[in-house]
């Protein structure tokens, strides 16, 4: 096990034993979360009962499912916690930068029907401004050229997300991700603003003003908690 896989399984640890008797929890999409669905698993396994869990993909999905992990749909009720990973968190804002695991629309849907959001995350995501990598943008497929030319005339340099086998890659709705190159994003609510008023954008990986609890894992093994 790497340093940065023990980070994120102390934050994911720290994170899953928050989860109280009766709740309803949202369960995030990528390697952290991951380790979230099961920390969680093994806490039901000896005994926790909870509402359920509402994956945020088909991937965390399966692998619930595969540990004994009760699943529900998302419905009119709100959730009471979300616990996700992310590719980025702005220092400061607790802004954060999602999706490249290619579940940003999901994650967003779960994360705003819920009433808290746990952030897991090792520490080389914590970055002093979102842009340090690309920013993944969920497109429908009709037009999609068109939707990629308006995206690089705001500069973003979008390339299309191709899955492994050199198709292109396809989130769990069927949409297209194209990562766009943004470098340091200054103002990423006017960003988000003006990639929303673009047709063929579905939703975007900047996730701002969610007011998340930042959990982080770090080297010398303790949890940072990071507070909105
Ligand atoms: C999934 O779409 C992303 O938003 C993930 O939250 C993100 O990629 C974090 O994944 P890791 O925990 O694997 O870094």
């Amino acid at each position: 096990m790497t340093d940065q896989d023990r980070q994120k399984r102390l934050a994911a640890e720290a994170a899953a034993a928050e989860v109280e008797p009766g709740m309803l929890v949202g369960l995030g999409t990528g390697s952290t979360a991951a380790l979230v669905v099961e920390a969680l698993a093994a806490r039901v396994a000896a005994g926790l009962r909870i509402d359920g869990g509402v994956p945020t993909s088909e991937r965390t999905a399966a692998l619930a499912r595969r540990l004994g992990l009760p699943l529900v749909e998302l419905g009119e009720v709100p959730l009471d916690l979300v616990i996700d990973g992310a590719d980025e968190v702005e220092q400061g804002s607790l802004a954060l930068l999602k999706g490249r695991g290619g579940a940003l629309l999901r994650e967003k849907i779960v994360a705003t029907a819920s009433r808290r959001r746990l952030i897991v995350i090792d520490q080389s995501k914590l970055v002093p401004q979102l842009g340090r990598g690309v920013l993944p943008v969920e497109l429908v497929e009709f037009g999609v050229r068109a939707t990629l030319a308006r995206l690089a005339s705001l500069g973003l340099h979008p390339a299309l997300r191709q899955a492994a086998d050199g198709t292109p890659f396809r989130s769990d709705g069927g949409h297209l991700i194209a990562d766009c190159a943004t470098g340091p994003i200054a103002d990423a609510a006017a960003l988000d603003r003006a990639l929303h008023a673009i047709p063929g954008v579905v939703e975007t990986g900047l996730f701002l003003d969610l007011k998340p609890r930042v959990l982080v894992g770090t080297p010398g093994g303790e949890v940072l908690t990071l507070d909105s």
